[in-house]
């Protein structure tokens, strides 16, 4: 099939990269669909590891690679991520890609701060302003990639009216103003911008920017139609999904398979859909995740110690990409596995980091969960209230040694905990798991009849 979406089935940080990457030989474009610079894939230029957030992974591969109307673009991290590759990118951004501007990321972190003083608990977002920007794109106030390229008196006009109408809901509301963290880093120091040098800058970017304008959504279609591999890459995962995912405490786009035809603009199809899932949860930002520990906020899983959850934090390298956040670590989850595996259709799953469970004894796998007096195997996403109360059932499956799994080169050789552990996933999901990660190198997998291109 020429369409393949890769996407996260949790919490997002689930390796989607090196998905991407490991099928990416055989692609002709790789598409990012949603999200924006709150998501990171690390990757190797030139024996140096960075961190994109923009650009999709086959640009490693110097693939074509695409940003679509669904993506909120910041400019200025795209500009420097070109920079990266001295400019030699095969690189095209649709014209209704909505823009980040300064006011976005100041709305961000002035509402947050507002949460954490009035009710004690603030999303935990990236502070890249990514709320603010989907929502100037429904309430049809935001600039696009379009305008940004554009006519420079116009955009000069609409940049000073939003930036005015900002200025005084921050003020007023907030009792903030348009500043930025420094460098755009996450917890860096705010500097203020001002409406001039906004406008200076953005006209700059705009300049720097048009040689990019290309309309994607005719691109992929014609694409798909001629029979090229197309990869959809997302970001983050279901359970930040704006709708189906831990509402409040998630992001503002639909990181699921669905969100590939209104986002980049394509007719119903069939597509591959691979569903991204690490071997254990992770969590970055606030919100309840049942099988995690916590520093003290959230509910404590108790039946995971201290000490196994920071050896998996340090073994798997647990900060966030965009944040350098410690995310909460926690037992595999049965239960909302199979609920994004519902939800998001997907055809085949790949397990990632199988290695990091390794050298921490028996692994404990939540299959339902007992919440007010009743037992749920399925998960009832709509109550936001429900990870709060409920208390996870595990089962055990025997533990394995981390070598035991690098080793490994077919399903046979793995160790029978990680077998059983495997097909579990596969008889509660009905989705075969047909890519299993071993270790960090693009070597270390294994494969189980992926249908890739
Ligand atoms: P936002 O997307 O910055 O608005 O953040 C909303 C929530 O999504 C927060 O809990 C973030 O930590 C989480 N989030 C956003 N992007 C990612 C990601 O790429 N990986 C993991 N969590 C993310």
């Amino acid at each position: 099939m020429p369409g393949i979406s890769v996407t996260g089935v949790l919490y997002g940080d689930e390796g989607k990269g090196k998905v991407s990457d490991a099928i990416g030989e055989k692609a002709d474009i790789f598409v990012k669909f949603q999200g924006g610079s709150n998501s990171g894939n690390t990757v190797v230029v030139d024996g140096k590891e960075v961190i994109l957030h923009v650009m999709p992974a086959g640009v490693v591969r110097n693939k074509r690679c695409l940003v679509a109307s669904g993506v909120v673009l910041h400019p200025e991290r795209i500009t420097e991520e070109i920079e990266l590759f001295d400019g030699k990118v095969n690189f095209g951004i649709d014209p209704r890609t909505h823009i980040i501007l300064p006011y976005h990321i100041a709305l961000d972190v002035a509402r947050e701060r507002e949460l954490k003083k009035n009710t004690g608990e603030p999303i935990g977002t990236t502070a890249q302003g990514i709320g603010p920007c989907y929502e100037d794109s429904k309430n049809r106030l935001g600039l696009r990639f379009g305008d940004l390229v554009g006519d420079p008196a116009l955009l000069e006009k609409k940049l000073r009216y939003n930036c005015q109408l900002k200025s005084k809901i921050l003020n007023q509301i907030y009792d903030w103003s348009i500043k930025v963290p420094q460098g755009g880093k996450f917890g860096a120091e705010l500097v203020e911008i001002s409406e001039d040098d906004m406008v200076a800058q953005y006209l700059e970017l705009g300049r720097k920017l048009k040689p990019y304008l290309t309309d994607v959504s005719k691109e992929i279609r014609e694409a798909l139609k001629e029979g090229k591999n197309v990869i959809f890459q997302g970001s983050q995962g279901l359970m930040l999904d704006i709708t189906f995912g831990n509402y409040p405490k998630v992001t503002s786009s639909h990181p699921m398979p669905a969100g590939v035809f209104t986002s980049i603009g394509l007719p119903p199809m069939k597509f591959e859909a691979i569903g991204v899932v690490k071997a254990y949860m992770t969590k970055v930002g606030s919100g309840p995740v049942a099988t995690c520990l916590d520093g003290g906020k959230w509910p404590v899983d108790e039946s995971l110690s201290e000490e196994v959850a920071k050896r998996i934090r340090k073994e798997g390298n647990e900060y966030g990409a965009t944040t350098g956040r410690p995310r909460r670590v926690g037992w595999p989850d049965m239960v909302i596995l199979k609920y994004s595996c519902d939800v998001c259709g997907y055809t085949q799953l790949a397990i990632t980091k199988l290695d990091t469970l390794g050298g921490i004894g028996p692994i404990k796998i939540a299959v339902a969960y007992e919440c007010d007096g009743k037992e749920f195997t399925d998960y009832p996403a709509w109550d936001a209230g429900f990870l709060l109360r409920c208390k996870p059932k595990y089962v055990e499956i025997p533990g394995f040694e981390v070598e035991e799994v690098r080793n490994a080169k077919t399903f046979e050789e793995l160790p029978e905990g990680a077998k059983q552990y495997i097909t579990m996933i596969g008889d509660i999901t009905g989705v075969p798991v047909t890519f299993i990660s071993t270790g960090p190198d693009r070597n270390q997998t294994i494969l189980r009849g992926l249908n890739a291109f």
